[in-house]
């Protein structure tokens, strides 16, 4: 199959969340198996190129009064189209945030059908993610089927159904396949009016991470390569170092770690609950976040200056985008707290078990699916052939986060034997794309009958 994947973020180049993680590693997977991939991306000037591999001019072409300028790179192994028009509309310093979003990506979307068409491409597949670039279908099925590309098939992935309703609408009614990215998420959506009249051709299929992206044993960010084996020496040297660098106590404290952007879909009120918790149970927190809104920012920083005067030596707030210090985190940290409100899928619970950190997590979404209690989840797991790896809570409130994280702690703290076999345990579970790469070949397929 030759898939084409057009998409405004793509890791590590112009990644925001999640959804750049999944383009690359969706892809990479799935290239790995024997397709043919291609991605076609803006080309943003806030775009990090020192990760694009021989980038180079490749042609240009006319839209609606516009000249795009088309460049061509490697990228983590996957061939990349980048278009840029030359009216400066990615030259704006950021990928998100402006008024204009919408007009942007639509531009964006109408102008890699063009290029793909001018190009004499012929796709099997042309996949697109989430309102930003869910122009793709139907701008296909009105215009470029009629001529050119007429053999595409579009798939639609949701990847948060939060964001551009309207958009995602549109596509769901064009698109020959539509997924999201966990099974309970696609149950917790299949009532919503822009989702209910196609649950004929809705599927959830989990994501995966890319374990050679995510690789304890092969990271330069983090001080002792380890893996399964040697899992306490090499997350005790990480935690060691992340103490050093942040300016926290050097003693084996239970570390809680948070990964997150700062918005109310990843429960504010219940990591601001968790921080006070930890460090009444004498646990240390490390939270790396960012906020889009400013005053989540403000509100965040007020905490961090408060926590500095009181608990400096255990607790730390970056209120920032860090990849280098993400990869630390994962590995120093005992516990990946995700007490996410919903969470199509969240990929920070898997990074966490790659690195042998154990989730807490809310039982929602992708979450539900990929963490199991280990109290309470044992029969649902081993349905799956899997142990349980975490734990988890329901609710909204504190009593929810508390249950799940005294019990973490005190495991830490009473039984430490158990708390690194464990640590072991979901280091070799796999929750790479080898399973969900192939549901999405069968898509794919399935699509073209
Ligand atoms: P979402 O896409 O909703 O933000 P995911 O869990 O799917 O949530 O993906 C988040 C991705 O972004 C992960 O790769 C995580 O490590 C990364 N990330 C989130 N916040 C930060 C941050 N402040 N600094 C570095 N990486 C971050
Ligand atoms: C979205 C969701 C997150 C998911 C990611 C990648 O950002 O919030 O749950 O993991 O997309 O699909």
């Amino acid at each position: 199959l030759h898939i084409v994947h057009i998409a405004v973020e793509m890791a590590p180049i112009a990644k925001v969340g999640g959804l750049g993680d999944v383009v690359t590693s969706l892809s990479r997977a799935v290239q790995e198996l024997g397709h043919t991939v291609d991605i076609i991306l803006p080309k943003y000037n806030c775009m990090n190129l020192n990760n694009v591999k021989d980038l180079h001019y490749r042609n240009s072409f006319s839209w609606n009064g516009t000249e795009i300028k088309v460049w061509f790179g490697k990228v983590e192994g996957l061939s990349v189209y980048f278009l840029e028009p030359q009216n400066g509309m990615f030259s704006v310093g950021c990928i998100y945030g402006r008024n204009d979003d919408g007009p942007r990506f639509g531009f964006f979307c109408h102008s890699a059908l063009e290029f793909l068409h001018q190009s004499g491409f012929q796709p099997d597949i042309l996949h697109c993610h989430d309102w930003s670039s869910a122009p793709v279908a139907w701008l296909f099925k009105e215009h470029y089927i009629h001529y050119g590309l007429s053999n595409a098939r579009v798939i639609f992935t949701i990847h948060n159904l939060e964001f551009g309703v309207h958009n995602i609408g549109k596509a769901m009614i064009s698109a020959d396949k539509a997924t999201t990215v966990s099974q309970t998420y696609s149950r917790e959506v299949a009532g919503n009016p822009v989702i209910s009249p196609h649950l004929h051709k809705f599927h959830g299929i989990v994501n995966g991470i890319d374990p050679d992206i995510w690789d304890p044993y092969n990271d330069n960010f983090i001080p002792v390569p380890y893996t399964a084996e040697n899992v306490v020496e090499g997350k005790k040297a990480a935690k060691e170092a992340l103490q050093q660098i942040l300016g926290l106590k050097k003693s084996d404290y239970p570390l809680v770690g948070i990964v997150t952007r700062l918005t109310v879909q990843k429960g504010i009120h219940l990591i601001k609950h968790a921080v006070w918790r930890t460090l009444e149970r004498n646990g240390q927190v490390i939270l790396l976040g960012s906020a889009p809104d400013p005053r989540i920012q403000n509100d965040f920083t007020n905490l961090a200056n408060q926590l500095h005067s009181s608990h400096a030596d255990r607790a730390h707030f970056c209120l920032t985008y860090d990849e280098p210090l993400s990869h630390l985190i994962y590995a120093g940290a005992d516990f990946i707290l995700v007490p996410s409100i919903f969470e199509p899928c969240g990929l920070t619970q898997l990074i966490a078990m790659r690195y042998g950190s154990i989730p807490i997590v809310r039982r929602t979404g992708g979450l539900y699916d990929t963490v199991f209690d280990v109290d309470n989840d044992k029969e649902r797991a081993q349905a799956q052939g899997l142990e349980p790896n975490g734990f988890s809570f329901d609710g909204a409130d504190a009593g929810g986060v508390d249950y799940a994280l005294n019990r973490a702690i005190s495991s830490w703290f009473d039984a430490r034997e158990w708390f690194n076999s464990l640590c072991k345990r979901v280091m070799e579970q796999d929750w790479s794309w080898n399973r969900p790469a192939l549901d999405y070949i069968e898509l794919y397929h399935s699509a073209r009958k």
